[in-house]
């Protein structure tokens, strides 16, 4: 995740590249060629326009795999420009997502992982998913080093359901206002402030033509549990 010093997650265009730049770009692509996958909201990947994902090029002998895309949605949406794809993604979806996103991808990558009531999860909406058990079955397809690239609604999930162990958070040095949300969103009161630990720290003393230098991109260790 990347976020300007005044904790803005985009910039005016409702992207994160607007506030990114080559220091950032340069830990994402390493972040990339090691992840078995990349987890992505269906939010992220219409605003992003994600497409289907090769690994970075020059680091490909990093990683013996084709890097794979699963993408988070309740609604079952793929992206348009995903799912004419000729390697569709696979798509993480709740029950009432499920027909949906089968209408988009071949069934076979869809992974309907609604919460059950019979596990006592009842109140639970039938178009809620329910993340650690889409993780398990990526895992369970060989596919257990998860790359979660936002966006923020679904990183404050991820984090509300602890499934989180680091954080990779490049500070921009950048300011953009108000208006723009940060990199953790949902619906929620805030909580008690828990401990993360650093465990890298890089600062970068050249940025974009024209803008003050100084990205730092840090990574963080989130205690589960
Ligand atoms: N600063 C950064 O590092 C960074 C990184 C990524 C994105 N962004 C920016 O963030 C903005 C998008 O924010 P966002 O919060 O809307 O992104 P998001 O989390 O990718 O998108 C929200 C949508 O994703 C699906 N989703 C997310 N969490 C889910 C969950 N737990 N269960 C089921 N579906 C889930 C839903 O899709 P359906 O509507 O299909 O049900 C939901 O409407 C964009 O402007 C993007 O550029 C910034």
């Amino acid at each position: 995740m990347v976020a300007s010093v005044d904790g803005g997650a985009w910039g005016p265009d409702h992207r994160s590249g607007s506030i990114n730049d080559a220091a950032d770009w340069r830990v994402f692509r390493v972040l990339r060629a090691l992840a078995d996958v990349v987890l992505v909201g269906a939010g992220t990947a219409r605003a992003e326009g994600y497409t289907a994902l090769d690994r970075p090029r020059g680091l490909g002998h990093l990683h013996p795999r084709p890097l794979e895309l699963a993408v988070v949605t309740r609604s079952g949406r793929v992206p348009p420009v995903l799912a004419r794809g000729d390697r569709p993604p696979l798509v993480l979806t709740g029950p009432a997502g499920a027909d949906t996103a089968r209408g988009d991808v071949p069934a076979d990558r869809v992974v309907v992982v609604g919460h059950d009531p019979a596990d006592g999860e009842e109140g639970a909406p039938d178009d809620a998913v329910d993340l650690a058990a889409g993780l398990a079955e990526l895992a369970r397809r060989g596919l257990g080093r998860v790359l979660a690239e936002g966006g923020p609604t679904l990183l404050g999930d991820l984090l509300a359901a602890d499934l989180v162990d680091e954080l990779c958070v490049t500070t921009a040095p950048s300011l953009v206002g108000p208006g723009p949300g940060r990199i953790v969103a949902g619906a929620g009161p805030a909580t008690t402030p828990r401990a993360v630990r650093l465990a890298h720290l890089l600062h970068s003393p050249t940025s974009r033509p024209g803008s003050p230098a100084g990205t730092t991109v840090a990574r963080w260790l989130v205690p589960i549990g």
